[in-house]
């Protein structure tokens, strides 16, 4: 029996993969929808260079970071390389009418944001069944670094890392586990929570970390802060491949088992910090505990993931109590339906996701 057991346990595993795999290339962009974003990206970009010449206009998140799904939201970035520029609140201001004038989009400019953005959207139409919802911020030079960060991670291991991503932003989406605004975590959240435990929680791991291998050049200091904080990371990933293979060779399925088991049952919520620059750390050593401090640190720190780059920062700070209640069980229940290995991984997978 133990034997059969373990067979049928492969079974399911194998197939798991497979429906996993299969499942998430359905949900990818399609090429068109690429084509359509990147003409929208050119033809904002041109807009806002009659008001900065000196701009260029980047893409930041999932559409740049290697985790996108279909109809996913863009984010732009504006950066302004001339030296006397107008505050981002100005440019929100003017963007916004010239936009309104110029174009079909609906334009929401919020000016006095802690960080300004416009918001635009289009409505759907034939060629484009989900019309486009978009965000252009300025200046937000470490989002464009931990992006690329994020794509050099999606990049060492495409069918792994990519494939785990992607199922948990639609399982979080589906789930409704997936608010900042209303005390759930964000997906760029989601997204450090499994390249923590590729990195650190998986023995051998299947990444390694980008931000503590040795640089192949001396580099000085100056290049690799901005604003403050170290921003330095290895992302030479064809060099790389010659330098570190992992040899962790579980599979997908297992990894995702593995990934749900562990935040469901292992995790430390009440004193560790997720960092994958740093590892499992504790909330007390990062000032994270303090119970004295103004009665809302604790509140504001209840699940605790230190930005890669912003190390002062907790990407889940807008996690709630009960969010986090809320985000725990869904990690419980996820963890049980894979332990109960249905007959047909496809259920398992449908279960997961309803
Ligand atoms: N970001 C950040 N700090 C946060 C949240 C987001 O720096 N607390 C930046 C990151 O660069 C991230 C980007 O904003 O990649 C977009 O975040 P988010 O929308 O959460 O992630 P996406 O990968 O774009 O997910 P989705 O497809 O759901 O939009
Ligand atoms: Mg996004």
């Amino acid at each position: 029996a133990p034997s059969q057991r373990h067979t049928s346990k492969q079974r399911f595993l194998a197939e798991f993969s497979q429906c996993l795999y299969e499942f998430v290339i359905q949900l990818l962009p399609t090429r068109e929808e690429l084509i359509v974003k990147e003409d929208v990206r050119k033809l904002l970009e041109r807009l806002i260079r009659t008001i900065e010449p000196e701009s260029r206009l980047l893409s930041f998140g999932s559409t740049a970071n290697g985790f996108s799904l279909r109809n996913s939201d863009m984010d732009l970035c504006c950066l302004i390389d001339s030296e006397e520029r107008l505050s981002a609140s100005d440019l929100v201001t003017m963007l916004g009418d010239l936009l309104e004038r110029e174009t079909k989009f609906h334009v929401k400019p919020l000016p006095h944001a802690r960080i300004p953005i416009v918001k635009l959207s289009l409505d759907p139409s034939p060629g484009l069944p989900y019309g486009i919802a978009c965000d252009i911020g300025f200046e937000n030079r470490l989002a464009l670094e931990n992006t690329r960060l994020l794509m050099c991670y999606a990049l060492i291991d495409p069918p792994r890392v990519r494939t785990m991503v992607l199922f948990l932003k639609v399982w979080c989406k589906r789930r409704k586990i997936n608010s900042p605004y209303k005390g759930t975590l964000s997906s760029y959240g989601y997204v450090l929570l499994v390249i923590f435990f590729l990195v650190h929680v998986k023995n051998p791991p299947v990444l390694p970390n980008l931000q503590q291998m040795p640089p192949m050049r001396p580099i000085s200091q100056e290049e690799t802060t901005l604003h403050g904080h170290n921003i330095w990371f290895f992302d030479d990933i064809e060099l790389l491949r010659g330098r570190w293979q992992s040899s962790n060779t579980e599979s997908v399925a297992e990894l995702l088992v593995d990934f749900f088991r562990f935040y469901a049952r292992d995790f430390q919520y009440n004193t560790g910090v997720a960092s994958i620059r740093a590892g499992l750390l504790k909330k007390d050593s990062k000032g994270w505990a303090s119970e004295s401090d103004r009665g809302t640190a604790r509140e504001r720190n209840r699940l605790c993931i230190e930005d890669p780059f912003e190390v002062d920062f907790n990407v889940s700070r807008c996690v709630t109590r009960d969010g986090l209640y809320t985000i725990r069980g869904e990690l419980m229940r996820a963890s049980r339906i894979l332990a109960s290995r249905p007959e047909r991984a496809i259920v398992a997978l449908a279960q997961l996701c309803e």
